[in-house]
């Protein structure tokens, strides 16, 4: 993260992280898994020395020491014997195939600023329900090993410096529901697989993937998607993406390259409640079907090619508290929208508002072709009227 260093980069970064507290705190507060359950005697005693299960993870857990090259918080000093349970950042319980046997069930080395290398062994912790590494200076590849991992139901391994292509691994595991690999140096495409995968909070943003929205986007049965800052994915919003309603609460597109125009189908969100599209080449007009999201509480459209009128209807929505449609081309906007809590409506072309784009940009802007949104193959419908501008605002 210290590399980052442009201004947007840091806001992308900020908006990233002030966003993740309010999905984690949403719906994805670490579940425990049932295999989390205290464990009781006599399972307490067993170590790797008389239960084969804390044995295979002595194995792997002492395999990750020898691959870990700096621990300057001493996290796995007392990595050390056959008590497993006992090793820092390792949570043991009992077994869910065996009342009697304790094995381990989470691992969790959050904020370690650990250095090294994830070894293959890591596999041999096949009860492993949680894996936390995130924050942390690994290196190299995710270990394909972790697709022997049924029982995974959330990897967190962002901001380290992972790297390989995407760990289709992931999409092997049958469990899992929280994949969170953002900030790290992952590369290459993205495989379509993902949005068919059932997965509750999918974190790719981030990375240096080369990736085009897939009109199997809308098949992701996800509530939280954050796909933000790849700068090199690209496409268009598809008109399907209504087809996630029962589902989405979350969709955060930033800067993720996307220059269609947004679909009316998208209205069909209704329980979605944080929508961010802001930082891409977004262009034609504002669906004011919208103002049919119910749940909408935070809006985000900044720093795209928008233009036309703000539609009423949205600034109407009973749950808006903050809405950013700054840095576009909108020349107009209802009163409404002024009694939203929060709104940022500068850089634009609306007439009487401070803070507005010069009248020549906005001059050169109307003088530009009419944005088609069908020229994108994102519509199966026919093209909408070219947008109507008003006068340019007068000249500050
Ligand atoms: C398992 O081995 C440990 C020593 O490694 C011992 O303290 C414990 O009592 C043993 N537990 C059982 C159930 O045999
Ligand atoms: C993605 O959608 C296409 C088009 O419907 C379909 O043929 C394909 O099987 C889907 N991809 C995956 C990985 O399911
Ligand atoms: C996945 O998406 C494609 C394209 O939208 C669609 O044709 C296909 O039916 C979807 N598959 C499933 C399983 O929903
Ligand atoms: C409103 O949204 C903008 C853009 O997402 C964000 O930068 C800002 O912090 C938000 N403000 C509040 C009070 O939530």
């Amino acid at each position: 993260m210290t590399t980052m260093s442009s201004a947007a980069a840091l806001l992308v970064l900020v908006v990233v992280f002030v966003a993740s507290p309010l999905l984690v705190s949403s719906q994805l507060a670490p579940t425990m898994a049932p295999t989390m359950a205290p464990s009781m005697a006599p399972t307490a005693a067993q170590t790797a020395t008389n239960n084969s299960r804390l044995e295979k993870a002595y194995v792997a857990l002492q395999a990750l020491k020898r691959a870990i090259t700096d621990d300057p918080k001493k996290l796995t000093e007392n990595w050390c014997g056959p008590d497993v349970c006992s090793y820092r950042g390792v949570y043991c319980a009992t077994a869910p195939d065996d009342p009697c046997a304790r094995t381990v069930a989470s691992v969790d080395l959050n904020h370690g600023d650990l250095a090294g290398t994830l070894p293959e062994e890591l596999g041999l912790l096949s009860d492993l329900a949680v894996f936390h590494l995130n924050s942390n200076r690994f290196c190299g590849a995710l270990p394909d090993s972790l697709r022997s991992l049924h029982l995974l139901h959330e990897i967190d391994v962002s901001n380290n410096q992972l790297s390989g292509t995407f760990p289709s691994q992931l999409l092997c595991l049958p469990n899992v529901q929280y994949v969170d690999i953002r900030f790290n140096n992952f590369c290459g495409e993205v495989p379509k697989a993902v949005f068919e995968k059932k997965i509750d909070a999918l974190f790719i943003n981030n990375n240096h993937f080369e990736f085009t929205l897939p009109e199997n986007f809308s098949n992701s049965t996800a509530s939280v998607i954050v796909l933000a800052n790849l700068p090199r994915l690209g496409g268009c919003l598809p008109s399907s993406i209504g087809d996630m309603a029962g589902t989405l609460n979350e969709l955060v597109l930033l800067n993720s390259g996307i220059s269609s125009c947004i679909p009316p189908e998208i209205g069909k969100l209704d329980k979605l409640t944080v929508l961010d599209l802001s930082f891409n080449s977004i262009a034609g007009k504002l669906p004011d079907t919208i103002g049919n999201m119910r749940a909408l509480e935070q809006l985000n459209i900044a720093h795209n090619m928008l233009a036309g009128d703000i539609p009423e209807s949205i600034c109407a929505l009973p749950h808006l508290k903050n809405f950013t449609y700054s840095h576009n081309y909108f020349c107009g906007e209802p009163h409404r929208c002024l009694q939203v809590p929060r709104i940022d409506d500068r850089q634009n072309c609306i007439a009487g508002r401070p803070d507005q784009r010069s009248g020549e940009q906005c001059i050169e802007f109307m003088h530009r072709p009419p944005v088609h949104c069908d020229a994108h193959g994102c519509f199966a419908a026919p093209s909408p009227p070219p947008p109507a501008y008003a006068p340019p605002p007068p000249v500050y």
